[in-house]
């Protein structure tokens, strides 16, 4: 992969490029915001502090591609990143703090993205050490190392016989081997599992309380309560991956996680606030839903703005993370959020409505696409699956025409009219359809299966 702390916005676009058809100015907007991050920790200090983030508003229809752009860009710069909707928030039982809970996913995802790098870092070491574990219960070496000798019955020292301890040596050598080949993973050994108990213990949390307080309690609880040791037998594939955990854990320092993960999550995190256009009120009409849909504003307006959230890994404050809001904005507008909020999207981009082109291209160019997916969903039954150029621009068309007379849902059609078209053969592989068969798609197939279909609207409405 390439090294994304360097990408510039260009390439920062062709990697986008891989999986999201057209919606350049979106792409070109959330890749300035990206490499403007990097320009910044690269800038002096005291004006480094000042350079807010370039959050974004995100404009457009159902399945074009807002959500799956925030998505691929966290992947593409290794960014802590979480996505919630917020309308979410305005939901019976919202009590104000929860809107902070967007900042703690995010710590949460951080951790777990530090600690997933740092596993890799160690994992050679820590899987040398587990077969060093699997290997002592196997075959217990001699204990001589510090004597050389051991006691009889009557406690009287003897001398290790030397020949003991090289048979042992071999036998470990052989076994070692035989371990490193997998050949010993189906035998069951007994290992220790340090394990947590807390059966019984599920909290919930009281009203009013908020999630930090709650995740203290359970923390505290859990420092209480020892750690329990429990014989496990389990096969030596399992013991493996159980014990690796185990060794992981040890070799990684937590704390160091910790801080590198609040870190990140400070200054390279993206938060993706789905659905904004549901919280954008409508001003002039006061009173009923509009109060609540405001007050989630308000309530997003801190933590959009930079301010300190507790989370269970430390403080986050949150002036430097980027925020990406979307939403459709069929029936608000932009203007209707409070214009505090307003100000702190600064970058408006309107995505556009995909074209029954970009559907043919979407079928079948990014490195996801959804021929591509079945394509290798029937090559595990051994099954070549091909799709000829006509059929794909039938179904493009279908999809499109569909998309027209019923609900819009964007590049989302594609997939119900894929697995609509796809589902018998799905169903007849692999007894009717048997390994090594090749499944051609033609224009034809896709309009015996598809456009008898769009004719009755409403069969439709409910199978595309
Ligand atoms: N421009 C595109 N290029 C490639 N695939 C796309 C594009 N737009 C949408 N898709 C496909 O459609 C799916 C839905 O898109 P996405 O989740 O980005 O929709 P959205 O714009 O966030 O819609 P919503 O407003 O409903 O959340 C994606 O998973 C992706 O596979
Ligand atoms: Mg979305």
């Amino acid at each position: 992969m390439l090294d994304s702390t360097f990408l510039t916005p260009q390439q920062i676009v062709q990697e986008l490029d891989k999986y999201i058809i057209g919606q350049f100015e979106a792409k070109r907007n959330v890749a300035i915001a990206l490499r403007n991050r990097w320009r910044r920790m690269a800038a002096p200090l005291e004006i480094q502090k000042e350079i807010a983030p370039n959050n974004i508003l995100m404009i457009g229809a159902t399945g074009v591609g807002k959500t799956e752009i925030a998505r691929r860009l966290a992947k593409i710069a290794d960014a802590p990143f979480t996505k919630v909707e917020a309308s979410k928030f305005t939901e019976v039982g919202y009590v104000g703090r929860d809107v902070e809970s967007m900042v703690r996913d995010l710590a949460e995802q951080a951790v777990s993205l530090v600690r997933s790098q740092r596993k890799e870092a160690v994992k050679d070491k820590a899987a040398e050490a587990v077969e060093d574990i699997i290997l002592d219960i196997l075959i217990p070496p001699l204990k001589d190392s510090s004597s050389s000798k051991k006691q009889d019955k009557n406690n009287y020292t003897i001398p290790i016989d030397q020949s003991d301890k090289v048979l042992n040596e071999n036998t470990r050598d052989l076994f070692r081997e035989k371990l490193k080949r997998g050949d010993l993973d189906e035998r069951k050994i007994e290992i220790d599992v340090k394990h947590f108990s807390n059966v019984g213990m599920g909290i919930v949390s009281p009203g009013g309380m908020d999630d930090a307080s709650m995740m203290n309690i359970q923390e505290m609880l859990g420092s209480i309560i020892p750690k329990q040791h429990k014989k496990r037998k389990v096969s030596i594939a399992d013991a493996r991956k159980i014990l690796l955990d185990e060794e992981v854990s040890k070799l990684i320092d937590m704390d160091e996680v910790k801080e590198e993960a609040i870190k990140r999550a400070e200054n390279t995190g993206i938060i993706f606030i789905d659905e904004i256009d549901k919280i954008a009120g409508n001003h002039k009409s006061s009173g009923g839903p509009d109060v609540s849909r405001e007050g989630v504003q308000r309530d997003l307006l801190p933590i959009v703005e930079g301010s300190a959230v507790s989370t269970k890994y430390g403080i986050i404050h949150t002036d430097h993370i980027l925020f990406i809001a979307a939403g459709a904005f069929h029936f608000s507008k932009p203007s209707d959020l409070i214009p505090e909020l307003q100000g702190r999207f600064p970058i408006r981009v309107e995505l556009n409505k995909l074209t029954q082109k970009d559907f043919v291209e979407i079928l079948q160019t990014p490195k996801n696409a959804l021929t591509k997916q079945y394509e290798a969903l029937l090559a595990a039954e051994g099954v070549t699956l091909s799709f000829n150029e006509d059929a794909i621009e039938k179904l493009a068309e279908i999809a499109f025409e569909v998309n027209n007379d019923m609900e819009n849902i964007g590049a989302r059609r594609l997939q119900t009219v894929m697995s609509h078209l796809l589902n018998e053969f799905l169903y007849d592989v692999p007894e009717i359809i048997t390994p090594n068969a090749h499944i051609i798609i033609t224009k034809e197939m896709v309009e015996t299966r598809l456009v008898g279909l769009i004719k009755n609207k409403d069969l439709s409405q409910y199978i595309l």
